[in-house]
């Protein structure tokens, strides 16, 4: 069988058991099935993949003296793919795709794909080194392209701790608020565990699960200190430090 249950799924599993026995109390949780759980799981677990196409080839992308990366859309999806299935023990092309879970990871690797190939002019640039081609500006481009393909029925977002957000896009709204502040900022929430629920999302009854992400010393160039002090990207830096909590990845699954 697989590597041992994800938290998100066991989490799924305990409160089955929980309501199975009758529990009181616990009904924030109740009704989450173990598919939108692994659909939740896969699509941030592929969206990491495809952030790390872009920081493991970061030296070469921001190359002045290099054009033609041969970095293209299928040669990125390759890597993402392979990344997943590192991270995840699966074969992301063998998810049915039939399935929900299936479409839409389906549907999020083409919008991978697509987000390669549009800038590869960007990414080829002669003469120019930062190019502004960095994996959070890359994962919120993959992240508006599969909303608009699919965001009837789901969608992928990276927020942050309301003090730490740069992109006003990016802003978290009162359910990832709550979560950030009452769970994830907590000193005592077991680094990495994520969070699930049913709750509303845009007016709509959802699945929500979020999953915590931590400042690594790679981040602090742009992230650390001294706070206000302005990064390659321009923004004013967070003063933040490894191990901090940088962000999280929200996915809402409608219902
Ligand atoms: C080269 C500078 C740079 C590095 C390195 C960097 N970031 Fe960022 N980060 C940015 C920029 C710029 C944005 C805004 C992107 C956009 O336009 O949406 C951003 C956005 C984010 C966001 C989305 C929320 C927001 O503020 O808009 C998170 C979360 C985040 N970064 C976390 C990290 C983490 C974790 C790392 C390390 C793994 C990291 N960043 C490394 C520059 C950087």
């Amino acid at each position: 069988m697989k590597a041992p249950m994800s938290p998100w799924r066991r989490r799924a599993a305990s409160l089955a058991l929980a309501a199975a026995v009758g529990l009181a109390g616990a009904g924030a949780g109740l009704g989450q099935s173990d598919e939108d759980v692994a659909t939740a799981k896969s699509l941030a677990a592929m969206l990491r993949a495809g952030r790390a196409v872009v920081s493991s080839h970061q030296t070469e992308i921001n190359d002045p003296n290099r054009g033609d990366k041969g970095l293209t859309g299928d040669e990125a999806v390759a890597e993402a793919k392979a990344g997943y299935k590192a991270a995840t023990g699966e074969d992301p092309d063998a998810v049915d795709p039939s399935s929900k879970r299936g479409r839409l990871l389906k549907a999020q690797m083409d919008v991978i794909k697509e987000v390669f190939d549009a800038n590869q002019a960007t990414i080829n640039a002669k003469g120019i080194d930062f190019k502004g081609f960095i994996p959070a500006v890359f994962g919120r481009l993959v992240n508006e392209a599969f909303s608009r393909r699919a965001g009837a029925e789901a969608e992928v977002k990276v927020t942050a701790p309301p003090d730490l957000v740069r992109n006003l896009k990016a802003q978290p709204d009162g359910w990832e608020r709550q979560v950030i502040a009452d769970r994830f900022l907590k000193p005592d929430w077991p680094k990495g565990r994520e969070f699930s629920a049913l709750a509303e999302a845009n007016g709509r009854p959802a699945f929500r699960a979020a999953s915590p992400e931590y400042y690594a010393s790679s981040c602090l160039a742009c992230h650390g200190g001294p706070k206000g002090d302005i990064d390659v990207t321009g923004y004013p830096k967070e003063g933040g430090a490894e191990g901090d909590l940088g962000g999280v990845i929200s996915i809402i699954l409608y219902r």
